[in-house]
């Protein structure tokens, strides 16, 4: 088979389980031939040879599956860095790219009002994706450390930071924030906010992620709920919590933000203009 014709063969049959069919497909045959992204997408018509063309299609049928392409891989971008995940984490995604926007422009503001290096604890780390993005985009202005329930998880995310730092995070195996020691200037977090019926669609369709990492519970709220009085006791006067959100818990999330004292409350917007990190201010 010509190498053109299998990248359309692969995306047309990725076409129902992929919003992005022919991304996957040219990851997955730039895999099965050990060569680039960019090389697969400059191919002319040559053919592939036989163990080629047997690998990509091996590659395709995983993903048909349901398997995400970033498990097949092993690997997923994010802000720039090549995070190590599997099936012991949630594939860290774009939507997250805004909690890490609000949380650098946070400690840049806290860094200029003479709090540097400013102390960072990223909750509910998962592949460490928010806490290794910080540490790599702030350097010394921070310090930065993790937790999460998952003991698989945080072997992972110790695994990034030294791959992708070359220096180890303070990591702690840690329900919601308890036993945590603050205090910190900014807390962030991305918990699991998927209510517990979307996610039961979710693994009835083959969802691979871990329930850990994405069922919220009845209202996809349960770990707000433990998380925000919970981090007010360990922030700096001044210091910030910077929460990812579902586009629909604004409202909600704010109300637990004000409950438990938190000042200068946002919702702040993605691109696509949904609502997607709340912040606020410990007095
Ligand atoms: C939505 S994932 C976020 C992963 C990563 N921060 C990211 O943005 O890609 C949620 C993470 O919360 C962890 N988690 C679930 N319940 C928890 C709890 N009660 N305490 C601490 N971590 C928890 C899961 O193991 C998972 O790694």
């Amino acid at each position: 088979m010509m190498g053109r014709a299998a990248l359309s063969e692969g995306a047309a049959a990725l076409a129902s389980v992929s919003d992005t069919p022919f991304l996957d497909a040219s990851l997955l045959l730039a895999r099965a031939l050990g060569t680039s992204r960019e090389r697969v997408l400059a191919m002319g018509p040559e053919a592939l040879d036989e163990a080629g063309e047997a690998a990509f299609r091996g590659l395709i049928a995983r993903r048909i599956s349901g398997e995400p392409v970033a498990y097949i891989l092993g690997a997923k971008e994010f802000r720039g860095l090549e995070f190590r995940v599997d099936a012991r984490v949630l594939c860290p995604r774009p939507d997250t790219e805004p909690l890490v926007e609000t949380a650098l422009e946070a400690a840049l503001s806290l860094s200029a009002a003479g709090r540097a290096p400013v102390r960072i604890h990223d909750a509910f780390t998962g592949s460490g994706a928010v806490a290794v993005a910080l540490a790599a985009e702030l350097g010394d202005g921070a310090s930065v450390s993790m937790s999460d329930l998952s003991p698989d998880a945080l072997v992972l995310a110790r695994e990034n930071a030294g791959m992708l730092l070359g220096r180890e995070l303070p990591a702690r195996l840690s329900d919601c924030l308890e036993g945590v020691e603050g205090p910190f200037d900014l807390v962030t977090a991305n918990p699991p906010y998927v209510t517990s019926s979307f996610c039961d669609g979710i693994y009835a369709a083959g969802g691979r992620e871990p329930r850990l990492a994405l069922d919220g519970g009845a209202d996809g709220l349960d770990l707000y709920r433990r998380l925000v009085p919970r981090t007010r006791g360990l922030l700096s006067p001044g210091g910030v919590l910077a929460v990812e959100i579902g586009d629909e818990q604004g409202a909600a999330v704010s109300a637990l933000f004000a409950e438990a004292g938190f000042a200068e409350l946002a919702v702040l917007r993605d691109l696509a203009g949904r609502d997607r990190v709340v912040r606020g201010r410990a007095p």
